[in-house]
């Protein structure tokens, strides 16, 4: 969480601060507390900061002309010490020759602290960036380099930091340690970023930082190091992201935009996978040999948030085709439980960043332990892909709404193709069995068209019923379990009304005791083997006056006894439905979250790549 960006250039630049906020613009995803820039000028370092969204700075910035050939920016998402001005970054050393931005937590900054205090520094704020500030001065004694990693050497924690010094202007130095950070490289000019979109405008030939890493960067080279002084060398990755798919496009919102996006991200998931005449998928990428997929006794799957969702949905499917036990988990969670793992195993990562650091660190124990391993991974280079032994990327495209939707789709196209290559591998799976399934996927992406749009004008209309409530109840069951849980998710994260998913089958078993004339019931009833029992759970919430909002399959009148208001979606194969049923739920989140007023694509308290534990 927090962004980062750094710019240095030969000559002074009037555009440094357009250059400057227009990367934390994409980067404010990460945090929004509060944003703040500096400007080496030719009258020395330059700070502005403000509390609240990157706009308040842009309107501070708007009567101040700076201009420079270094600077440095940052947009925040608190963790020590409130949101406010002085709380902002950058934060300077006690005599202002140097200003450092941070993104991480310093686990032993009050020791730290102490210690510079017995010395006689004073600190302007409660964060344990301003410590990494006074540390570096501490040890400055000509050489920034060097002040840096003797700085670096004392920290306990996650970190990805940018300095900058009066005294040497020619250079900036980054470094970092568990929270991301990248280099781009620039015509003599170079960049320093926490993700890509930011720089993306300028190039696409990007570097990514390693956990222990150092770079000093200079307007036409590009120095790393170790933090004990190794020189080292990281290939330069060429992305082939369009900053046009990092827009708007005349969309409100970013999230409705993305929404729009998905037939697209699905269908590029399945990419070149699939063989001409539907018989075999390739995804050499993962890495697996057919006899480490033949061996395997277990598979986990770790992720955070939308992703685990993703992940449940994979449950189902692995286990239906391909027939291997699978386990899904919270990352945080699988971490700390002390898993059991071998040779025989397979983790699997799902994440969006390929940055969370949950995900992150289970997949390193993971693979500590002996496990195999691979991720379901958007970002190319993120961390996670360069811990795993493979990587299944889901290219959805740079996904910048903080609340997930296209990255859920294409993760849940990956994990259908992941499922239908274990089964052909493991023999689990007839060929022309296999060829009808692949045949259903390609047929998706028209039939999401389709559900958009179809349900759009409807599931707007329906959000002003849901405004009257305070609570909501998400029904579904079998494989569209997780897309009542990811119903609940969207609805909770942008519209702050408070939201539950329920397995169908358990509402009798507790939550049925909430359910009145104020507790309204979305339900995932389309066609599928438990279609009845549902529709049984669902006259026991009628029968308690309950609101019932259902998606159905087109075609199904049935549902109209039950339901107070049917959306209907288009007929797929069950195993297919979540890809469906989840349209009309990502919709009316947005539609509910626009009618209260909230800011959709920047919900409160949240980050989109959340990079601490
Ligand atoms: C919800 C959402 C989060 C993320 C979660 C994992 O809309 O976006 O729940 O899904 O933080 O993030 P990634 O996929 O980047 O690991």
């Amino acid at each position: 969480m927090c962004g980062i960006i750094g710019y240095i250039g030969h000559e002074p630049n009037p555009e440094i601060v357009d250059i400057l906020i227009d990367g934390l613009q994409r980067l404010e995803y990460r945090g929004y507390d509060s944003a703040g820039v500096a400007v080496m000028t030719e009258a020395g370092l330059e700070l502005q900061r403000e509390v609240g969204k990157l706009s308040n700075l842009v309107k501070k910035l708007a009567s101040i002309e700076l201009i420079g050939r270094a600077g440095i920016g940052h947009t925040r998402w608190a963790t020590h010490g409130r949101p406010t001005e002085y709380n902002a970054h950058p934060h300077t050393d006690p005599d202002k020759q140097l200003v450092v931005v941070h993104n991480g937590i310093i686990e032993n900054y009050l020791d730290l602290k102490e210690e510079l205090a017995a010395l006689g520094h004073q600190f302007a704020s409660e964060t344990d960036t301003e410590v990494i500030a006074h540390l570096i001065s501490h040890y400055y004694q000509g050489d920034l380099k060097e002040a840096v990693q003797k700085t670096l050497l004392r920290l306990e924690g996650a970190y990805s930091i940018c300095v900058m010094h009066v005294k040497e202007p020619n250079y900036l130095v980054a470094a970092k340690t568990s929270s991301p950070l990248l280099l781009g490289k620039g015509d003599g000019v170079n960049f320093i970023a926490s993700d890509i979109p930011a720089i993306l405008r300028h190039t696409r030939d990007i570097i990514y930082l390693e956990d222990g890493d150092m770079a000093v960067v200079y307007p036409d080279k590009l120095e790393l190091f170790r933090i004990d002084g190794t020189p080292l060398e990281r290939p330069v990755q060429h992305i082939d992201w369009n900053l046009v798919a990092a827009e708007k496009m005349g969309y409100d919102h970013f999230m409705l935009k993305e929404i729009h996006e998905q037939p697209a991200a699905f269908s590029q998931t399945l990419g070149g996978r699939i063989s001409e005449g539907h018989q075999r998928l390739y995804l050499d990428e993962i890495n697996l040999t057919p006899e480490q997929l033949k061996g395997l006794n277990r598979i986990y799957i770790v992720a955070c948030g939308t992703a685990y969702y993703a992940g449940m949905v994979g449950k189902y499917l692995i286990e239906k085709f391909a027939r291997i036990p699978v386990e899904v988990d919270v990352a945080s969670e699988f971490r700390y439980r002390n898993p059991i793992l071998d040779g025989q195993t397979l983790v699997i990562a799902i994440s969006q960043s390929g940055e969370t650091a949950d995900t992150l660190t289970a997949m390193k124990l993971a693979k500590q332990q002996g496990a195999l391993t691979m991720g379901v991974i958007n970002v190319k280079g993120s961390a996670i892909t360069r811990v795993t032994d493979g990587t299944l990327y889901i290219h959805a495209g740079p996904e910048i709404s903080v609340a997930s939707t296209k990255a859920f789709i294409a993760m849940l196209a990956a994990v259908n193709l992941l499922a239908l290559h274990f089964a052909q591998v493991r023999e689990q799976i007839s060929l022309p069995e296999l060829t009808a399934a692949m045949h259903e996927l390609r047929r998706l992406p028209r039939l999401m068209e389709e559900t958009l749009h179809a349900v759009e004008a409807p599931v707007n209309a329906l959000s002003t019923v849901l405004l009257r409530y305070h609570h909501c109840l998400y029904l579904g069951r079998g494989i569209n379990f997780p897309i009542a849980l990811e119903g609940a998710l969207k609805l909770k994260e942008i519209s702050y009304i408070h939201a539950e998913g329920y397995a169908a089958g358990e509402m009798k078993h507790g939550p049925i005791a909430l359910i009145d004339a104020l507790m309204p019931v979305i339900a995932v009833v389309t066609e599928g083997d438990a279609y009845d029992k549902v529709i049984s759970n669902l006259k026991e919430v009628r029968a308690r006056d309950g609101l019932v909002i259902a998606v159905a399959t087109v075609g199904d009148e049935r549902i109209k006894d039950v339901a107070n208001e049917v959306i209907y979606v288009p007929a797929v194969p069950e195993w297919l439905s979540p890809v469906i049923n989840v349209i009309p739920l990502q919709l009316l989140a947005y539609y509910v979250a626009l009618r209260r007023g909230y800011d959709v694509d920047q919900p409160r308290n949240l980050a989109k790549s959340v990079t601490v534990e």
